[in-house]
């Protein structure tokens, strides 16, 4: 093993071993080269100050090398804003602003001990940074039986984690925190589980209720207690986005400093936030303890990122830093947040009208960008192809009964159309 990844690994031991043995084979053997490229190029950048001819990047005119067609439609940019690699890291700057909004926005972190957040290339690769880390074959991966499918692909087929699914609501349509403390204790045998955790939960919009959350962080720590090391993700994609009564922050704040075999990754960003979708921007945050088990896991997570798209695109992180640091921000952000709720809340007053008679229920939803109809007496995925032939409306079906409708791409005054549209796609097939 390499040294430094052996230092590293001495660091976990040495800080909580429990976060040391939650590894991957590739999380015990990972780390950043202190003495490559990189470092070197740092080095010089502080102290080269006659000729720098260390990275590869190609400069021109005291700044980097570039092009008018690209810079002349960017010209509200600084070049050495744009051009340049980005740090393995991310911007310091945007990741100092990240960790502010972190805090502003979820005030139960603010007395706790976690990690700068470290940029990725949005929130699939923060979770597959988590699976490269933490799963190895045959570790339990679980969440609920409704979720983001591009999970099976992160965590199942590229690292060959066991899924472990458990029904997402109870009979009386709440989250099902038994079958999460369930799932849990049923690896006790393996000493391991990587739980994930997504609210708003993508595909039916649902953000539990106070008491669910209790529940959540109880099983967590009951799985803890009996001895399984325990990697809790939230995938807080839709983050923000509550329109109801629901928790509202992150339950990372609950879980860190809770028990030392519990390890809080926060995994959020951008993407779905601030509406950039394509930036590719996001980030992966760590609670511990101890500053060396952080200091630890940041480097790890600088060397998968290293050894896997070398560093994230600078442009967006410029971009998305601007926005932060921007006076309007929040107004922009809270005029975008009123027009989301106004068409969470007009779909819930259609569906709660009476108008759609006996053809479907629907799951619970209170937040993010989509809600979920279970369909009784056809099929979804029939109804899915009926619905874009016959009327040219697109939906997404999942498993039999269930249809994701995202009312985050529906104007609010086109939702009621878009309903009756989906109620007599459903007659012609009953007829
Ligand atoms: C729950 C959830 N997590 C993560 C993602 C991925 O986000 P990103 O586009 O930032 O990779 C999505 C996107 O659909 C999602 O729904």
């Amino acid at each position: 093993m390499n040294p430094l990844a052996e230092q590293l690994n001495e660091n976990l031991k040495a800080g909580n071993i429990h976060v040391y043995e939650m590894l991957s084979t590739l999380g015990k053997e990972i780390y950043f080269p202190k003495e490559g490229i990189l470092s070197q190029s740092a080095e010089a950048a502080a102290g080269a100050k006659k000729y720098n001819a260390t990275i590869g990047i190609a400069t021109e005119d005291g700044g980097p090398m570039h092009l008018s067609a690209i810079q002349e439609t960017l010209s509200a940019y600084k070049p050495q804003d744009l051009y340049p690699y980005a740090p393995p890291a991310g911007k310091p700057e945007l990741r100092s602003a990240w960790r502010e909004k972190m805090i502003a926005e979820n005030p139960s972190i603010a007395d706790k001990s976690f990690g700068n957040p470290v940029v990725t290339n949005a929130l699939t690769h923060g979770l597959s940074i988590v699976a490269d880390l933490f799963v190895d074959e045959g570790d339990a991966v679980i969440f609920p039986d409704k979720n983001w499918e591009n999970y099976e692909l992160t965590f199942g087929i590229r690292r060959h984690g066991v899924i472990v699914n458990y029904p997402l609501f109870t009979e009386d349509m709440k989250f099902n925190s038994q079958g999460l403390r369930e799932a849990l204790l049923s690896q006790k045998d393996k000493g391991k589980a990587i739980v994930i955790l997504n609210f708003p939960n993508n595909p039916t919009g649902y953000t539990p209720g106070a008491k669910e959350g209790d529940e959540i962080v109880a099983a967590i720590t009951e799985a803890a207690e009996a001895g399984i090391n325990v990697v809790v993700v939230t995938d807080d994609a839709y983050f923000g986005l509550f329109f109801e009564e629901s928790l509202s922050e992150s339950l990372f704040g609950r879980l860190a400093g809770r028990h030392p075999r519990i390890l809080p990754v926060k995994v959020d960003g951008a993407t779905k936030e601030e509406y950039v979708w394509g930036f590719r921007v996001g980030f992966i945050t760590y609670a511990a303890e101890d500053a060396a088990v952080l200091s630890a896991l940041e480097q790890k997570t600088l060397g998968i990122i290293r050894a896997t798209i070398s560093s994230g695109a600078h442009p967006s992180q410029t971009f998305v830093l601007h926005a932060l640091k921007s006076p309007e921000f929040h107004a922009q952000k809270a005029e975008k947040f009123r027009v989301m709720k106004g068409r969470a809340n007009k779909v819930k007053a259609l569906l709660d009208s009476g108008k759609y008679g006996d053809v479907w229920e629907y799951y619970p939803f209170n937040s993010g960008y989509f809600m979920c109809l279970k369909l009784k007496n056809v099929n979804a995925e029939t109804l899915r192809q009926h619905l874009i032939r016959e009327y040219g409306v697109g939906t997404i079906a999942l498993g039999d009964t269930d249809l994701r409708i995202a009312f985050s791409c529906i104007a609010e005054e086109n939702l009621e159309d878009l309903f009756d549209l989906v109620y007599r796609g459903v007659q012609d097939l009953q007829a």
